[in-house]
């Protein structure tokens, strides 16, 4: 499986202090049956501004490095950045390749994180230009995003909108509010993703194995590989995703 939103950088946000804890994620990441994390530092959220790419990319350079030391080829740690979307930050997206976000393991995919009193406008706004930008936007965790329905989600999705639910909303973790709010996202055919959001070993751990689990339990193990393995790899081969005829899973047009 491959999980493109982990806190696993040593040292910059709330995820891994330092390299030890964060080689003890990798660890526990493999273990589960994950062969490649993004490291997906918060961006341009107080107090984790990480603006600095090229420090980001000297610690995610290594941390793969001690990950390759210790465990081999069979397990990758790749960087890019988990984007708090605040109403500067499409002038950033114009600034890339260049500029101070990160995409996912250096793709034209974004990882952007809607802020908790956003408004509906600004997230047509955001998802309208970026896809005109030619970038590829995936929301995370939605369905911990409270003015999100499911309409606007739809609206969004059919703008180019990818969506990313976190494992344990899916596993009940959170409660039950995240979990049918995942749920009935995953039904409506709104979901793209699934991926940790892991911060550390314990509270918010890394690994996709039971999510898995509920995901092929419930709606079939086509699914579950589409959503933890098939999708994620064509972000970081920055390809289209793989067609899919259900609505809402559709061919990325760009
Ligand atoms: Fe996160």
């Amino acid at each position: 499986m491959i999980d493109l939103h982990c806190h696993v950088l040593p040292g910059v946000d709330d995820g891994a202090p330092a390299l030890a804890e964060a080689l003890a994620m990798c660890r526990a990441a493999a273990g589960d049956g994950c062969e490649v994390m993004v490291a997906t530092p918060h961006q341009r959220r107080e107090p984790w501004w990480n603006d600095d790419v090229e420090h980001l990319r000297g610690r995610a350079a290594e941390l793969q490095a001690a990950v390759q030391e210790e465990m081999g080829d069979g397990f990758r740690v790749l960087l890019g950045g988990e984007i708090h979307a605040d109403r500067e930050v499409l002038s950033e997206v114009e600034r890339l390749p260049g500029g101070t976000l990160l995409p996912l393991a250096g793709s034209r995919y974004l990882l952007l994180e809607l802020d908790s009193w956003g408004n509906p406008d600004d997230a047509v706004h955001l998802v309208h230009e970026t896809k005109v930008a030619g970038w590829r936007p995936i929301l995370a965790h939605p369905e911990l995003i409270p003015w999100l329905n499911r309409g606007l989600l739809t609206h969004l999705v059919s703008l180019g909108a990818l969506l990313q639910v976190t494992g344990m909303s899916l596993t009940g973790d959170f409660g039950r509010r995240p979990q049918m709010e995942a749920w009935q996202m995953i039904e409506a055919g709104l979901v793209h993703f699934v991926a940790s959001d892991a911060h550390d070993l314990q509270r918010r751990p890394p690994g996709l194995r039971r999510a898995h689990t509920v995901l092929s339990t419930r709606w079939g193990s086509e699914l579950a590989r589409r959503l933890t393995i098939d999708n994620p790899r064509a972000v970081i081969a920055d390809r289209p995703l793989p067609a899919d005829l259900r609505p809402g899973l559709g061919e990325d047009p760009v």
